[in-house]
């Protein structure tokens, strides 16, 4: 009974460290660098397999052009991304991805892109993974707009976020993320949206206007920029998630692991009480 007992405790101590260590090494940051790093090394495996024979093993040219380099875009992500996705008509550069007649799907044209942006002075910008409708935690309507802030969520992040940054907080475009001074603020944005303005780099979206969007895309755009509206309140539900173990099955595992190791604690002097 007594060693049956103190074995447990023994065992209960090195289930707790066990699940420590667990929970340190799923954390967001160690998280992300292994992301990081398996997304380099997938790059580097389509490159060698792909490309390299045109640009160079290491990037630095050959019948196609030097690709290890500073590259001067503001967005040089969305630059290489889009050459690699579409090709360069008229050149012997093909079109890589799946939608325009090449073999890589977008997740792997992510890794080339991240890959070949490793080579520029300070390494990739760290924007990827390419944002999809469900990388971020549910956004509630601001009240009174009738768009869906988390398809908007979507749709921002990969037409405006290049302008207006990706919250919001305004690069070659005006900030987003602030009051709006109007009455019926839903009502000048989608507006602007839609007409874009006049003399400025700021184009129209609505088909009417010559753009790509739909009249629902501009009311969920819409939805999401109002989210930023007193941005206080939700900041943190903008945050993508990053990581499994992220948020309350957090404080689960560590109250239990605690619980545990108290528990352990307990047996183990009660059948030791006269060892000190
Ligand atoms: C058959 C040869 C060939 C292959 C294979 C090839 N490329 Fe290219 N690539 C070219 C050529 C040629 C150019 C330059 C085209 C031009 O602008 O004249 C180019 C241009 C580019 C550019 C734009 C460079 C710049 O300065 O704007 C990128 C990025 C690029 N390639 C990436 C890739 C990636 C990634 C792969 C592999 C998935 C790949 N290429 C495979 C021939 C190739
Ligand atoms: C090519 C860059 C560019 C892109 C892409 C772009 N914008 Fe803009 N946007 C601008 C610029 C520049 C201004 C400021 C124009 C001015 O006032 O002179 C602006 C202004 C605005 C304004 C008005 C801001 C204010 O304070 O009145 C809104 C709203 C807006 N953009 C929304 C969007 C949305 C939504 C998208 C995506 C569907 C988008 N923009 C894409 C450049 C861009």
């Amino acid at each position: 009974m007594i060693p049956s007992l103190k074995r447990l405790a023994g065992y209960s101590i090195i289930f707790g460290l066990v699940l420590i260590t667990a929970l340190l090494f799923t954390s967001p940051a160690v998280a992300q660098e292994v992301a990081e790093e398996e997304l380099l090394e997938q790059g580097a495996q389509i490159y060698a397999e792909n490309c390299a024979v045109c640009h160079g093993e290491d990037g630095q040219g050959r019948v196609g052009a030097t690709l290890a380099k500073n590259w001067p875009s503001i967005r040089p992500d969305l630059r290489v991304r889009d050459v690699i996705d579409r090709g360069i008509p008229g050149t012997f550069m093909p079109a890589w991805g799946l939608a325009h007649g090449g073999p890589l799907t977008e997740q792997e044209i992510d890794a080339t892109t991240f890959y070949i942006l490793s080579w520029q002075d300070g390494g990739p910008i760290y924007i990827f993974p390419t944002a999809t409708p469900g990388s971020r935690l549910a956004l509630t309507p601001p009240p009174g707009i009738s768009g869906d802030p988390n398809r908007g969520a979507f749709l921002y992040a990969s037409n405006c976020a290049v302008c207006h940054g990706l919250e919001g907080e305004g690069r070659v475009g005006a900030t987003l993320a602030k009051d709006w001074p109007s009455f019926r603020p839903d009502l000048r944005v989608k507006s602007v949206i839609e007409t874009g303005i006049e003399g400025s780099a700021m184009p129209g979206w609505s088909q009417e206007h010559g753009g790509p969007l739909t009249d629902q895309d501009i009311n969920d755009i819409t939805a999401y920029i109002l989210t930023w509206e007193g941005a206080e309140s939700i900041e943190g539900t903008q945050e993508p998630a990053v990581g499994p173990l992220t948020g309350w099955p957090v404080w689960v595992i560590v109250i239990g692991v605690f619980v545990i190791i108290v528990i352990a604690i307990i047996y183990y002097s009660r059948q030791n009480p006269s060892e000190d």
